[in-house]
């Protein structure tokens, strides 16, 4: 027997939907600010929150945002899009990640020596950079979605965009990769309908 609760987090992922048609609505700041929050609880890597978020709201940016992602009207119909950026030198946060943490006492300064030097070997290799800042900055993607729809909002994920042109047009510093793009906004139609594979064609037990 399964437990059902109807304000879990689950009921907030099967009404999540990609929308693509927006109403126009002014997101109260708050709102904006909630979602934000919410989206940086996610877990990382060593806890470095490989993530930098570019919001973009302005009629101005919009339109220049619009053909980078390809004419997707929803750049423009929502209330706004978030870019979320991987960073590809989250070592760089160690210091402070973890020096706040042995200035709490949580952690002591050896542990702190010892992970930071683990770390920062790690990130010579430009590849593990890589995926790592794609892979903990999509987690915070996802928490970004589910807390917008808990607040009342929808989204759509858009990997659709020209992303050497994002970086040019947007200034985004070297250290940033972007990842995906997310329209956040009051829906104007539903999203359309989508299925999914089979759990059993999606899961294996114990070894394949
Ligand atoms: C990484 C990623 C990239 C996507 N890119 C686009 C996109 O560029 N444009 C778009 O309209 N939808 C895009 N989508 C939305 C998918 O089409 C959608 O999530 C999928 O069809 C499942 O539908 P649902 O989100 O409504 O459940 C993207 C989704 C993900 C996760």
């Amino acid at each position: 027997m399964t437990t059902t609760n109807k304000n879990s987090a689950i009921s907030v992922m099967n009404e999540r939907h990609s929308v693509r048609k927006y109403t126009q609505y002014e997101m109260p700041q708050a709102d904006l600010q909630a979602i934000l929050e919410a989206t940086i609880t996610a877990p990382s890597s060593w806890n470095l929150q490989h993530w930098k978020f570019l919001v973009i709201q302005s009629d101005a940016q919009k339109e220049k945002l619009l053909p980078i992602a390809y004419n997707q009207q929803q750049v423009v119909d929502s209330s706004v899009t978030i870019a979320i950026l991987g960073d590809l030198e989250a070592n760089h946060n160690a210091e402070k990640v973890y020096g706040e943490v042995v200035n709490k006492g949580y952690m002591t300064p050896e542990v702190k020596e010892m992970l930071t030097g683990q770390i920062h070997g790690a990130y010579t290799n430009d590849q593990f950079a890589r995926d790592e800042a794609v892979m903990n900055s999509s987690l915070a993607a996802m928490q970004l979605m589910l807390a917008a729809k808990d607040l009342g909002y929808d989204t759509v994920p858009m990997g659709g965009f020209d992303r050497a042109a994002f970086k040019k047009e947007f200034n985004v510093p070297e250290r940033y990769i972007p990842v995906m793009l997310i329209s956040v906004g009051k829906a104007a139609a539903e999203a359309h309908g989508t299925l999914r594979l089979p759990l059993d064609e999606v899961v294996a037990y114990e070894t394949f």
